[in-house]
């Protein structure tokens, strides 16, 4: 993939969308009125008691009908927080996993975004330390540094089923809790990667340069409530060794985004920071184990330049010549001034230290430009559990059963908590212990479609009808099954 964006392809894209369009006009029609942009957000306000809107618009619903177990707990030090992360959710720090599981349309992309601000929210002073999923795949380690800094983890994925779970468990430390849990449904092509059924995009950096305050340009000035961040904010290790003769410009001007790419939202397209003398350089700390990258930058001409100026400009990244070919002429790339351009690399090798430079052409008059950045990890999708399907048939027989609304993969990071599985890449579920459920009607058939079954246990239920033969768990060692009605 090269370092320009091949809008050929995106067009391409493009034209089967509205062949499909035409084709399916009706299918169309009722999905779209299902779906305007803000019904797309399900914004969750974990451990909170009612439904709220909030001062940019975005309506915050309690977690409880989402999540199956845990406590909520308020927190004490409350003045200047956001209302949605006065509030947590929090789990015991056992073996078992806790895991939220929200509706989504099938092969659509979504961004994910979670929140941990810990507070202190057991008067514990211990900072949890515990593991964050999607379905079956780990996510991250959510690690809290201090009682008042929230935690914020991204992630785009591509649903792949009618519903996405997010899991947290296995605590190193403390308790697992969670503050606030995003979803924000994304269009058409945005964040299309080459193999989105194998991999996920977990963020980076979303970086607006030349922003005019230490606010993030976010919902709605960002339909999709990306959060940019203001490159003002100083973290450690963030944003460093910034070239001498580097100047922040804006405009008031309109900016014209293609449809046809990530769409940055005109806000941050509006500022940017430029290399007077020559050179942009960044070093900013990924925080993430070196691997391979979504990484793109967002630019569009904002200065008024003289018919005999030019901006040429190539990124040059400290050893990787590879990635330095390419020359970047924002005002001919984007065909005119205050138009948006992307290019980048849509898998790139990154180094857990990212250093950025870009360094004028010699037959260059102006120093580079850059308006925004964004760097994702793929993560790869772990396979999930060999039974998922089965076991998800049968739970969804019981909607009103606690035990059937655990949620995620039934194996994977962690099983549910009366199953067993076998520890393979993927698992299969070796013993299954439905003692004393109070479960009625017949014996449901998709037990007997578990070929790594050795034990099963249904006393104390009141099944009736035939018992399903078992032929297909050639594995069965041990079942129970007493108080049965014929
Ligand atoms: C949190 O505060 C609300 C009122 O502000 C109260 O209704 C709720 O019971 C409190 N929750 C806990 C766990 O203390
Ligand atoms: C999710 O979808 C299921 C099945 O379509 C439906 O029964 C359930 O009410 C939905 N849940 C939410 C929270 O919308
Ligand atoms: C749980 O976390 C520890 C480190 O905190 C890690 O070494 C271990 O592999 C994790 N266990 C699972 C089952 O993911
Ligand atoms: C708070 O968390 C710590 C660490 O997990 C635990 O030992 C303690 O029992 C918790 N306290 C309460 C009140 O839940
Ligand atoms: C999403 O895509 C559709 C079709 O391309 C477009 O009409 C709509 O404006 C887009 N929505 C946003 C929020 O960009
Ligand atoms: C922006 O944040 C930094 C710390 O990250 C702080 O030093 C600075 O004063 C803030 N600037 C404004 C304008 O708020
Ligand atoms: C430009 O770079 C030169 C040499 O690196 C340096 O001497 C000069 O001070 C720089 N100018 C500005 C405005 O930073
Ligand atoms: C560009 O043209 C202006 C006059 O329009 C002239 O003053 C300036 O020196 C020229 N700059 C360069 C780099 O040729
Ligand atoms: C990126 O490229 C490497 C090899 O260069 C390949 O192994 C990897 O699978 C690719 N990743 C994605 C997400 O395409
Ligand atoms: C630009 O000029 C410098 C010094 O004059 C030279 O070393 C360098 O090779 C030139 N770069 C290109 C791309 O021509
Ligand atoms: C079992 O189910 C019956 C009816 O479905 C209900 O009346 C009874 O309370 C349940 N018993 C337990 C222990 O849940």
């Amino acid at each position: 993939m090269g370092f320009v964006r091949p809008y050929s392809l995106a067009s391409h894209k493009l034209l089967n969308f509205r062949l499909r369009f035409s084709l399916t006009i009706i299918i169309f029609i009722v999905l779209y009125y299902t779906s305007g942009s803000y019904e797309c957000f399900i914004s969750l306000d974990c451990g909170g008691d009612g439904d709220f809107t909030d001062d940019i618009g975005i309506q915050w619903t309690s977690d409880d009908k989402l999540v199956y177990g845990g406590k909520t707990a308020n927190l004490s030090a409350q003045n200047d927080l956001q209302k949605q992360l006065k509030t947590v959710r929090y789990f015991p720090a056992d073996d078992r996993k806790y895991c939220y599981t929200m509706n989504v349309s099938e092969r659509t992309r979504y961004l994910v975004r979670a929140s941990f601000l810990y507070g202190n929210f057991n008067s514990s002073n211990i900072l949890p330390k515990f593991d964050l999923s999607l379905g079956a795949t780990l996510w991250t380690t959510v690690v809290v540094y201090d009682d008042t800094t929230p935690t914020v983890v991204e992630a785009i994925i591509l649903a792949s089923a009618p519903t996405l779970s997010v899991c947290l468990s296995n605590a190193s430390t403390g308790q697992p809790f969670i503050s606030t849990l995003e979803l924000r449904q994304l269009n058409v092509s945005l964040y299309e990667t080459d193999d989105e059924n194998q991999f996920f995009l977990k963020l980076s950096a979303r970086i607006n340069f030349g922003a005019g305050s230490n606010a993030s340009v976010r919902y709605p000035d960002d339909p999709f409530d990306r959060i940019w961040r203001s490159d003002l904010v100083r973290r450690a290790n963030y944003l460093v060794e910034v070239a001498s003769g580097t100047e922040r410009i804006s405009t008031k001007r309109h900016i014209a985004i293609r449809t046809d790419s990530e769409e940055p939202p005109e806000e941050v397209m509006q500022t940017a920071v430029v290399g007077q003398n020559g050179s942009l350089t960044y070093r900013l700390n990924l925080d993430e184990t070196p691997g391979n990258s979504w990484a793109y930058a967002y630019f569009a001409e904002i200065e008024d330049l003289t018919p005999n100026e030019t901006r040429k400009f190539k990124l040059a990244i400290p050893d990787m010549p590879q990635y330095s070919t390419p020359t970047v002429n924002v005002e001919e790339n984007a065909q005119g001034k205050y138009r948006a351009y992307e290019a980048g690399y849509m898998n790139m090798s990154l180094p857990f230290v990212f250093k950025l430079e870009f360094l004028k052409t010699n037959d260059s008059s102006k120093g580079p430009i850059l308006n925004a950045v964004e760097v994702y990890k793929y993560i790869q999708l772990t396979m999930g559990s060999h039974d998922a399907n089965n076991m998800a048939i049968l739970v969804s027989r019981y909607p009103q059963e606690s035990w059937a609304q655990e949620g995620g993969d039934p194996c994977l990071p962690a099983s549910w908590s009366w199953i067993q599985c076998s520890s393979e890449k993927a698992p299969t579920v070796l013993s299954i212990t439905l003692s004393g459920k109070n479960i009625t009607g017949s014996i449901p058939v998709e037990l007997t479609k578990l070929p790594g079954l050795v034990e099963l246990r249904l006393d104390g239920n009141s099944f009736s009808g035939p018992i399903p033969d078992f032929i297909g768990c050639q594995d069965l060692q041990y079942m129970r099954e007493s108080h049965y009605l014929i």
